[in-house]
């Protein structure tokens, strides 16, 4: 894949809840990074319902767009290409930003990348200057996949890993809501877990199955937790929730440190990056700190933005005709 001098991308995400565009320049210098959320929306049904997702997309992703380009002083004329997400993620979300992102490639006749989510998620790490080196580990840990690839060069992925059920976010947002707390579960069971680590340094946190953490494979397992989860949740009414939390954080974050840093033992890799939403929890980022050649975005650029979409197509630069772009919310990270 062609990688080119200097160049300013127009980044657009709107793979799910967050309608997102940055202006980013040659891949890695942050221009503007503009995100909207319909999140809180979605707190009264403890979970995304597409249909309103989609309808909040379609409210926000112009003023989106339109802010990304005057905070970072940029014109229709002045912006060298296009990138948009075009999977996974839910199909009404999507087509809101590819569509958009086609009208615009038309109309301003610039080129079109189109990016995998999956893919992009890698790339915060090269956000604001940094430059991981390859060969290269990710851990791509989000609402939707928990996948461990090696990457050789840009463009060049080989998944090895990922979850057999529930990816690790998911797990996060299900033991939320089994718990009674408010949707994203994530930064929930991240915050009300803090609160009991602050108070309870010394404590083992035993309590759950760390799945599949000894066998000899990179794959994952959650959905087993989930279900460990909600036969405690039943059985123990007076347990603070707190401590659960904490149970269920330690429990996820043992599973991904373990198995990541196993990986890099055999792939020897030059950096290990981390990537997705899951990748902003502290306690992950505590416990895999010290593993050599660590990447981890500001928890800002782990979860979903435009930045990273923009960045990905700088590195891994393919315009693509916009009459052939269709959004795909089946993509894989190795598709
Ligand atoms: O990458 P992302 O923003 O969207 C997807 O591509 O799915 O990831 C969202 C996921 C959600 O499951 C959310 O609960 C989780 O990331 N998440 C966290 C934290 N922040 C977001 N999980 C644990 N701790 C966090 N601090
Ligand atoms: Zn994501």
């Amino acid at each position: 894949m062609l990688q080119l001098g200097h160049m300013n991308i127009l980044g657009i995400e709107t793979s799910c809840d967050e309608t997102a565009a940055s202006v980013v320049e040659d891949g890695t210098r942050l221009l503007s990074n503009v995100v909207a959320s319909s999140a809180e929306m979605h707190v009264k049904t403890g979970g995304i319902i597409p249909e309103q997702a989609a309808r909040q997309q379609i409210k926000s992703v112009l003023p989106v767009i339109n802010e990304a380009l005057t905070t970072s002083h940029q014109t229709p004329n002045t912006v060298d290409a296009i990138a948009v997400t075009v999977g996974p993620g839910l199909i009404g979300s999507l087509l809101v930003g590819v569509e958009t992102a086609k009208t615009l490639s038309f109309l301003w006749k610039k080129p079109l990348i189109p990016v995998n989510h999956l893919v992009a998620h890698v790339y915060a790490n090269w956000l604001n200057g940094a430059s991981p080196k390859f060969p290269l580990v990710a851990l791509v840990v989000s609402g939707g996949h928990t996948d461990l690839v090696y990457m050789k060069d840009h463009g060049k992925i080989k998944p090895f890993g990922t979850t057999r059920d529930d990816a690790a976010g998911e797990c996060f947002d299900k033991c939320a809501r089994l718990l009674g707390l408010p949707y994203p579960g994530g930064p929930s069971i991240a915050a009300d877990a803090a609160k009991y680590l602050i108070q309870n340094t010394k404590r083992k946190l035993d309590l759950f199955p760390r799945p599949l953490i000894d066998q000899d494979n990179y794959d994952f397992s959650f959905s087993g937790l989930k279900t460990a989860v909600l036969r405690e949740v039943a059985s123990n009414k007076e347990r603070p929730s707190a401590k659960l939390a904490a149970e269920i954080q330690e429990a996820i974050v043992d599973v991904l440190v373990a198995k990541t840093l196993r990986a890099t033992k055999e792939y020897r890799p030059k950096s290990l990056l981390l990537g997705g939403g899951v990748a902003a929890n502290s306690r992950l980022r505590e416990k895999i700190e010290s593993a050599p050649g660590l990447f981890i975005p500001r928890p800002k650029f782990c979860t979903d933005n435009a930045a990273v979409i923009a960045s990905c197509a700088f590195y891994n630069y393919g315009p693509v005709p916009w009459q052939k772009i269709s959004a795909n919310p089946e993509l894989t990270i190795a598709s």
